[in-house]
């Protein structure tokens, strides 16, 4: 090894990490400078800190339930779609006057690896096969571009929502070169901002880092919580200051369903004085592997399933439903004011969570193995982390139906959260768009169709793998951002079971054909 890099050979021996030059010798000119860049770049008595601390917490987790600190989402700071219908109305207008002054800005967050759903493109390209064969990014650029029109109508003033995405360094490339091959979706260009966030070696159990190659690390981004740290590092805050934004919507790339900016999430939130919000749906069924938000020993947090006993999770309130059933869906709501304080001064108390995975790795001898099952660790932070810094918290919980079918899976029998499921969702609720604005629909013999249940469960969760829906309906977000405006397409209506609903009008689709 050169002489100018017996730096890194000290400071690889001092932090135990010198396997990592173990195929040093064997690697040509260009491997041993990609790997000095890599290791150059890295603090590894950082890395070795975040290992311990991460270890230490997660054994603390194993040891001790959570039940006896948990205290449940009291009502007084829950806002609910369907206990609260007076409200509504309000909370939306006064989210949409927050949108029209410019002041909301969208977060999403995009920088996971998919891995579940074993795509090598960015999850936000994935097409679950809708008609139209949108994507979830289109989707949500189209909801963006839906729900400005809507502010300005409503203000008679120009406005913008800025789109804040996070990457990481296996995603950014790809993400943005699809963003500009499809023109932004008809979005400023200007007001979608990319950024990236950091990545973290995957460790064995003794803290080593594991190599995937001869020449290379096994890396994977920090989690979604590595938000906060890239929010810091590369000016984002600044941006948004520079823009005026005020509020911060923060959203999960999966979520089929996601009402970006939603006006009014934002709406309650503002209305209550909040510095930061959850969405929430109802967590029905006390086995169901969902975290749930609520307050530990005073704080407010999300705690997973694996962290209480059955008893506390089948505890019931007076009113029947679970008493934690505040489930988490990665979507939140911040005021600038708070992002500000955690990214600059809470960001480093926050751990790194454990999650214990299958990671590709070389032998001794320089073979690369698959192990079959776990062997090491990854470790990540969690968007919802910061919770507990919050002065004024508040919940929303919004019908799971309506708003969250998350994509995790690849199609499969047995599969939950696929590309199936998510489509369904979308289709199933727009059938109810429809329902609601008066449109009816017939089948082959000319009588309608009865009105679907209001929960849609039957056609997300029963028809897996390749069905389809008795009723297949889509409606572009650019007529419709959450089933407003369509009485004068559809009411008093009858359609064929197969329609589509776009800015040049309504279609009634030949059958399986678009
Ligand atoms: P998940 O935890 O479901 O991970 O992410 P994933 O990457 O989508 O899928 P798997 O676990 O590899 O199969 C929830 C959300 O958090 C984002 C994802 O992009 C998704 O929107 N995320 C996750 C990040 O932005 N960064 C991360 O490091 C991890």
């Amino acid at each position: 090894m050169e002489s100018n890099a017996s730096g890194l050979v000290q400071r690889l021996a001092a932090a135990g990490q010198s396997h990592l030059l173990q195929f040093w010798e064997e690697l040509s000119p260009e491997e041993q400078a990609q790997l000095t860049l890599d290791l150059q770049g890295m603090d590894l008595q950082e890395i070795n800190g975040f290992f311990e601390r991460a270890m230490k917490m997660s054994s603390g987790i194993k040891q001790e339930k959570m039940d006896a600190r948990m205290e449940a989402v009291p009502r007084e700071v829950l806002g609910s779609v369907t206990r609260d219908r007076d409200s509504l109305k309000d909370w939306e207008l006064q989210g949409l006057q927050c949108i029209s002054g410019s002041k909301v800005a969208v977060l999403l967050l995009a920088g996971g690896q998919g891995t579940r759903l074993g795509v090598s493109y960015p999850k936000g390209m994935y097409d679950v096969g809708l008609p139209s064969h949108k994507t979830l990014f289109q989707i949500q650029a189209e909801r963006i571009l839906k729900l400005q029109q809507l502010a300005e109508q409503k203000h008679n003033v120009k406005c913008c929502i800025p789109w804040y995405i996070m990457t990481s360094g296996r995603t950014m490339g790809s993400t943005k070169d699809y963003f500009s091959r499809h023109h932004y979706f008809g979005l400023d260009k200007n007001n979608i901002i990319f950024f990236q966030q950091g990545m973290l070696p995957a460790m064995d159990y003794s803290g080593k880092i594991i190599l995937e190659s001869r020449a290379k690390l096994s890396m994977a981004p920090d989690g979604n919580g590595g938000l906060y740290r890239a929010l810091g590092n590369q000016g984002i805050m600044e941006d948004m200051e520079r823009r005026g934004i005020e509020f911060i919507h923060v959203y999960c790339v999966d979520n089929i369903l996601v009402k970006v900016a939603d006006p009014s999430f934002i709406g309650f939130c503002v209305k209550k004085g909040a510095d930061c919000g959850a969405k929430v749906v109802e967590k029905t069924n006390p086995t169901e592997a969902v975290g749930v938000v609520c307050k530990v020993d005073g704080l407010y947090q999300v705690v997973e399933y694996s962290e209480i006993t059955l008893a506390t999770a089948e505890k019931r309130s007076d009113d029947g439903r679970l008493m934690f059933n505040s489930g988490n869906v990665a979507n939140h709501f911040f005021s600038f004011s708070f992002l500000r304080d955690v990214v600059q001064k809470y960001e480093p108390q926050l751990q790194h969570h454990v999650a214990q995975k299958k990671i590709p790795y070389v032998d001794g001898k320089g073979q690369q193995i698959k192990p079959d099952k776990p062997n090491g660790i990854k470790m990540e932070k969690f968007v919802f982390d910061i919770f507990q810094f919050a002065r004024t918290f508040v919940v929303y919980e919004v019908l799971r139906e309506d708003e969250f079918s998350p994509l995790k899976n690849a199609d499969s029998q047995d599969a939950k959260d696929t590309p199936t499921t998510a489509r369904h969702a979308l289709m199933s609720l727009h059938h109810r768009w429809v329902l609601n604005a008066g449109g009816h629909f017939i089948d082959e013999n000319g009588r309608h169709v009865p009105a679907i249940p209001r929960d849609g469960a039957p056609s997300t969760t029963n028809l897996k793998d390749g069905t389809d829906l008795p009723i297949k309906c889509e409606i572009s977000p650019l007529v419709s951002y959450g089933g407003e405006g369509l009485e004068d397409l559809v009411k008093g209506r009858e359609f064929q079971p197969n329609l589509m609903i776009d800015q040049s009008g309504v279609h009634e689709l030949v059958k399986n054909g678009v």
